[in-house]
């Protein structure tokens, strides 16, 4: 098993089938799903063709939304990584509720960072999230991101974060 990065409490690593239950755990609870998309919870055919979708980016490109394991339990707690969404390089986390306020999503999403522009080179990301999902918010603002458009979709307003150094001639969203 490929592991992309080491922090203090997590690995961000490659994903495997194994891992199907446990992200199924974590898409059915309509918390963690609240501000993504229409707000729905998924089922379990949804996290499988979600990790065989990661599965065969990691073998054709090498990133992803990394899996992100906690290391003392060995348990898959969530993903924060990149993929190609609308044209653009879209950097998207997501962690069990059981593992949200203790500044796991801080330490994922900033090794995510370092591993995406160190190992894979890559630059021009960006994030998005309702402007009311604070605490994905507030992850973007601590990484060094700021917002640099606000779009509508579902008739909802998202706020759309990145690096300005990355858009020299201005972001359009
Ligand atoms: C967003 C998410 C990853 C945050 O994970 P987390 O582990 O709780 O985040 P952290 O503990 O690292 O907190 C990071 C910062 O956000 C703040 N924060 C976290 N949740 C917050 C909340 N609900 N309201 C206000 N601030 C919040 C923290 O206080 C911290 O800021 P600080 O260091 O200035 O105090 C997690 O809530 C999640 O997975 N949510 C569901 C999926 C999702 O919405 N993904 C993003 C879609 S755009």
């Amino acid at each position: 098993m490929t592991t992309h990065a080491r922090t203090e409490r997590l690995f961000l690593r490659n994903w495997s089938m194994t891992d199907v239950d446990a992200y199924a755990g974590i898409v059915a609870d309509p918390e963690v799903m609240r501000y993504i998309g229409d707000g729905k919870p998924r089922g379990r055919g949804h996290a499988e063709a979600f990790v065989r979708t990661m599965m065969r980016h990691q073998e054709e490109r090498g990133w992803m939304r990394f899996a992100i394991e906690h290391a003392a339990s060995g348990h898959l707690i969530g993903f924060s990584g990149f993929d190609e969404k609308d044209g653009r390089l879209d950097f998207g986390w997501r962690l069990g509720r059981e593992f949200w306020g203790g500044g796991y999503g801080f330490e994922a999403c900033s090794a995510a960072l370092w591993v995406g522009r160190t190992s894979f080179g890559l630059t021009g990301m960006t994030a998005q999230s309702y402007p009311e999902n604070a605490g994905s918010v507030r992850i973007m603002q601590k990484m060094g991101m700021s917002e640099l458009a606000q779009k509508q979709e579902n008739g909802r307003t998202l706020v759309v974060y990145g690096f300005p150094e990355d858009f020299p001639r201005g972001f359009d969203a």
